[in-house]
């Protein structure tokens, strides 16, 4: 059943607020998504009703709060086909995420001369831990390069570096600037065959595809709270049990350890072993929150709304004649793009497109969108605008973008 956007909306109460007059128009959900009354309810309850510390109080609402907090673990574990709660480590980001996989296990098993493989589409957070990590052990970092164009992962490069068997390869499952869908599952078994681990980048996937990290079969998810209707301050770490067993914490402190001596100490059972000190509670039942309004609508759902908008969307660009970055014909975008449009419009920089959307109540991102190697290199510009959908955006936010580029033209007398 389609999606009914103008009942969605209902439950996004900044969406029924006003800029200069007009309907909000929110069109930056890659950068983070706005909350249902429901994740903002569930936390205010907490606050309200049950607030404790988890896993240390013996009284009724310490109980209360604690179940809370796993029971959202137990959500998020579903939502992506993990085994169980043991498998999801709760850090502040996917940033965190990808930062405790390379102090851990990257730390423990990459050594001098190995090599770690990433894409030239990687978010700044799938780069600098490898290029911290590579060279604090003299390890080297090695990228696949894009096909023209489309610019999508060029298979034919992927497997020729796996030819040089790197320990780690780790790549994103979406690109927040050009909305490419990776196919992770392939990447994942070619990166498996030449003797990688895997670890996938899923913050722009998880909030609007539907993800099953054993079909994936990767050793390491990573994705965060407040791109997927939750909380900021909340991400997750999947993690093979097996490898999670093996990986010494990074944080030490307080509910990580089972015991603690003037000697040493032992450490906790999974996942608590890598959530040193007070958990963010407040953020877990939030995410739980999130989960379940997502489950509700249905993600299946959400993505073909938002291919529908993204068709409408790139349909009406190129009226404009603005091009995106990417796979933006209609004929690829159905498989390998996701809700993600970046674009320069000729003769106006992005950061003065996204001020006159602004003067309009319309919000876009302009940047480097946190991937300056791509955008400055591979695109080859110094920035770009950027709109990204979500399942509370409809055909008129998109008509109010696009009728704001003929102002955006006149206003930078631009012919
Ligand atoms: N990664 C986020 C974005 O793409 C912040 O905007």
């Amino acid at each position: 059943m389609e999606l009914d956007v103008s009942e969605v909306r209902k439950d996004f109460p900044i969406l029924g607020t006003k800029r200069s007059g007009k309907r909000l128009v929110y069109l930056d959900s890659a950068a983070t998504s706005q909350k249902p009354s429901s994740v903002i309810d569930a936390v205010g309850y907490y606050y309200r009703n049950y607030n404790a510390n988890i896993h240390r109080g013996l009284y009724g609402i310490a109980e209360k709060a604690t179940e809370a907090y796993t029971d959202s673990k137990r959500l998020v574990a579903k939502l992506i086909n993990a085994e169980s709660y043991r498998n999801i480590v709760y850090v502040r980001n996917t940033t965190e995420a990808i930062n405790l996989v390379a102090l851990s296990w990257a730390n423990a098993n990459i050594k001098k001369g190995d090599t770690i493989l990433i894409t030239q589409m990687e978010h700044h957070s799938n780069i600098v831990p490898w290029q911290l990590l590579a060279k604090r052990k003299g390890a080297k970092l090695d990228y696949v390069g894009l096909t023209k164009g489309n610019m999508l992962v060029d298979m034919d490069n992927y497997r020729e570096k796996l030819g040089n068997n790197p320990r780690l390869v780790a790549f994103t499952h979406v690109s927040n600037v050009l909305g490419v869908i990776n196919d992770a599952k392939l990447m994942s078994s070619l990166a498996h065959k030449s003797g990688a681990k895997v670890l996938v980048d899923g913050a722009q996937s998880v909030p609007h595809l539907s993800v099953d990290v054993k079909d994936i079969d990767c050793d390491f998810f990573a994705f965060s709270g407040h791109k997927m209707l939750g909380p900021a301050g909340i991400g997750v770490l999947y993690g093979k049990e097996e490898l999670l067993e093996e990986m010494p914490p990074i944080f030490g402190g307080g509910d990580m350890i089972r015991s603690v001596s003037f000697d040493g100490s032992t450490w906790n059972e999974l996942p608590w072993k890598f959530e040193a000190g007070t958990a963010n509670v407040e953020g877990g039942i939030g995410l739980g929150a999130a989960v379940e309004y997502l489950n509700n609508v249905g993600i299946p759902r959400i993505r073909e709304h938002e291919k529908k908008i993204t068709r409408y969307a790139l349909s009406k660009l190129a009226e404009e004649k603005v091009s995106v970055y990417g796979p933006g014909s209609v004929k690829d975008f159905e498989s390998k793009k996701a809700g993600v449009l970046s674009f320069n419009i000729k003769g106006a920089h992005p950061h003065d497109v996204a001020s006159i959307f602004d003067s309009e109540g319309i919000c876009i991102r302009a940047g480097h969108h946190c991937a300056m190697p791509l955008v400055n290199k591979v695109i080859g510009e110094p920035a770009a605008a950027r709109m990204s959908f979500y399942l509370y955006n409809d055909e008129e936010d998109v008509d109010r973008a696009v009728s704001t580029i003929s102002k955006v033209r006149k206003i930078l007398h631009i012919s």
